[in-house]
């Protein structure tokens, strides 16, 4: 890695570039941080305004964040790359600088305090160990605050490129004025880039046969998890949720007891929560097989539930929906790094500099950090399935070594040899960065790499998890396990499917 390195830019402000910005700062770098909405704390901060829909079904992941359904599907037909010339009034305009994430009211932690820590910062005293977004977008705030990183923030200024130029990166931003919505572009160098921008922005919508024309006849009466606010306009309808994972789930355990039915579909997949984790009501059924329509797709009354079934994978029919949420998760996307992405090519098949391929994983990262081509890229936050705060900031710990020169990389060729174990032992796609109850095992690994460096340049070696985060961490991963275990062994639709009290008619032909 091309030494020194002094000028640093961290992309995003939620927990992740804060800890790196704090560490960077610390081993005395000069720092910029840019965050594209007015605050600190990512997921965490609630906004009651929402982003706007994805297009139906989602288009590939370097621009899955930005071609929204209104444009794609209703008005031209043609996706849209940037946002220049979307509907001009100021609401809009600062929306689409800086998109609402999916916080929604009740949104809580689920996994507890004591594990989402960093070392920069401790919970107020009485921090119970389950707590509402704006305790956890506080906690970063603070942080932030603390340790000087909300005076180096650039705030309402979104990266929109960066750019490799000789030995520099260009950072390429745009700033938005609140007031007067004058915006700024500007172009930075920099000797390296952080990118601490989360995997929660590019909603994933499936190409389900139906869909596309249920949103179109129907268009609010179907929406992504990542617009879900609060159950209010649930009350007493039929929801189909899609997706078996954490929004569903969660969003599931809101609308019980408000909404009449609550359907959950699945694909029987690796990830999905076990159904005893689902309130008893809810009734776990099929992957789809299609939305179907007829002739009579024009608007509907309020009060009606939509005209037409649905057709799962397993020959059964479901009717009488008021509301679907598309509750399928999102695209790994960096659309600021679009030469680094391949839209079109499956990930078990990336090139030797790819970053993102379908959008299921990242690719060519050591560690799941440093760029293997350029390490003078990295990314903090790529791992799931873990205490995120806590991960996060042995991550910005381990970077701040590397880039003050306290630590380096190992050579290309021995970053790549690791890197295609790790793919050779979990695949590629969507598991390839899950570390479930392994976060313990990921720190030390990455301690007993840079540490040897921060002693012989004369520092304190930094310490991995504390004897009390180990004994915290092995109590939920017991209770997890738990519950996978009592995962059924047969697909839960087969399990489910003779609860389903809606009416079953014959299927109708999809379009
Ligand atoms: C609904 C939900 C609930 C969750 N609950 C938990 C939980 O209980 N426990 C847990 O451990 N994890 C949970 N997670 C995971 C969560 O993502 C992490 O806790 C953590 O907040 C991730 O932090 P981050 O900094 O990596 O990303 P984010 O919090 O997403 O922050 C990224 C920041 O980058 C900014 N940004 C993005 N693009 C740009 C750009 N081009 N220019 C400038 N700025 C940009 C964004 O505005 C944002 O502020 C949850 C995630 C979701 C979506
Ligand atoms: N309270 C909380 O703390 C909270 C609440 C909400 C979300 N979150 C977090 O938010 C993040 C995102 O969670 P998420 O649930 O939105 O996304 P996710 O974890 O990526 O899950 C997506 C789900 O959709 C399914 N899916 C994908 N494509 C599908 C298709 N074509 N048909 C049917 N199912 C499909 C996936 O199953 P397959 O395996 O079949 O692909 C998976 O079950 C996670 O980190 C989660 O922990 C946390």
């Amino acid at each position: 890695m091309a030494h020194p390195i002094k000028r640093i830019a961290v992309i995003g402000a939620g927990v992740s570039g804060v800890s790196a910005a704090a560490h960077l700062k610390t081993a005395g770098l000069e720092v910029t941080v840019f965050e594209r909405t007015g605050k600190a704390g990512g997921v965490w901060v609630f906004d009651a305004r929402v982003a706007p829909e994805p297009a139906y079904p989602s288009l590939v992941p370097s621009i899955a964040e930005t071609a929204y359904y209104e444009d794609v599907d209703s008005k031209r037909g043609v996706p849209r790359h940037t946002s220049e010339d979307v509907r001009e009034n100021s609401e809009n305009l600062k929306i689409l600088h800086a998109p609402p994430g999916p916080c929604y009211e009740l949104l809580s932690n689920n996994v507890p305090t004591g594990l989402m820590k960093t070392t920069l910062n401790s919970w107020p005293p009485g921090t119970e160990q389950i707590v509402r977004h704006n305790v956890l977008a506080e906690y970063i705030q603070d942080t932030a605050a603390k340790t000087g990183v909300e005076g180096i923030t650039q705030y309402n200024t979104k990266v929109e490129r960066v750019e490799k130029k000789g030995e520099y990166w260009d950072v390429r931003t745009v700033t938005l004025d609140a007031d007067t919505l004058e915006k700024k572009t500007r172009d930075w160098e920099f000797d390296a880039v952080i990118v601490a921008t989360g995997h929660y922005h590019a909603p994933k919508v499936p190409a389900i046969p139906g869909l596309k024309g249920w949103k179109k006849a129907w268009p609010s009466r179907i929406q992504h998890s990542k617009r879900y606010r609060s159950t209010r306009g649930f009350e007493g309808k039929s929801v189909l949720l899609i997706g078996g994972s954490t929004s569903s789930f969660d969003i599931a355990k809101e609308l019980d007891g408000i909404a009449k039915t609550i359907y959950q579909s699945t694909r029987g997949g690796e990830f999905d929560h076990p159904i005893s984790m689902l309130p008893p009501s809810v009734k776990r059924i099929s992957e789809i097989k299609s939305f179907d329509l007829g002739q009579h797709s024009g608007p509907i009354l309020d009060n009606e539930a939509i005209l037409y079934t649905i057709t799962l994978v397993n020959g059964q029919v479901i009717s009488d929906i008021d509301r679907v949420i598309i509750c399928t998760g999102y695209h790994c996307a960096f659309p600021f790094l679009s030469p680094y992405h391949r839209d079109s090519v499956p990930a078990s098949e990336a090139d030797k500099t790819a970053l993102v391929t379908d959008g299921t994983q990242m690719h060519n990262l050591h560690k799941d950090i440093f760029y293997i081509p350029d390490p003078t890229l990295a990314f903090i936050g790529v791992p799931y399935h873990i205490a995120t705060f806590s991960l996060f900031d042995f991550q910005a710990i381990a970077v701040a070594a590397v880039f003050s020169g306290k630590a380096n990389t190992p050579s290309e060729e021995d970053m790549r040899e690791e890197y295609l174990r790790k793919l050779g032992q979990k695949g590629s796609g969507r598991s390839f960065h899950s570390l479930r109850g392994k976060d313990a095992e990921y720190v030390d690994e990455l301690l007993a790499w840079i540490n040897p460096g921060i002693v012989a340049a004369g520092g304190k070696a930094a310490e991995g998890h504390t004897k009390e985060w180990k004994a915290q961490y092995e109590l939920l991963r017991e209770k997890f396990e738990g519950l996978i275990e009592k995962k059924p062994q047969l697909a839960p639709v087969e399990k489910n499917i003779v609860d389903i009290k809606a009416e079953v008619r014959e299927p109708v032909e999809a379009h």
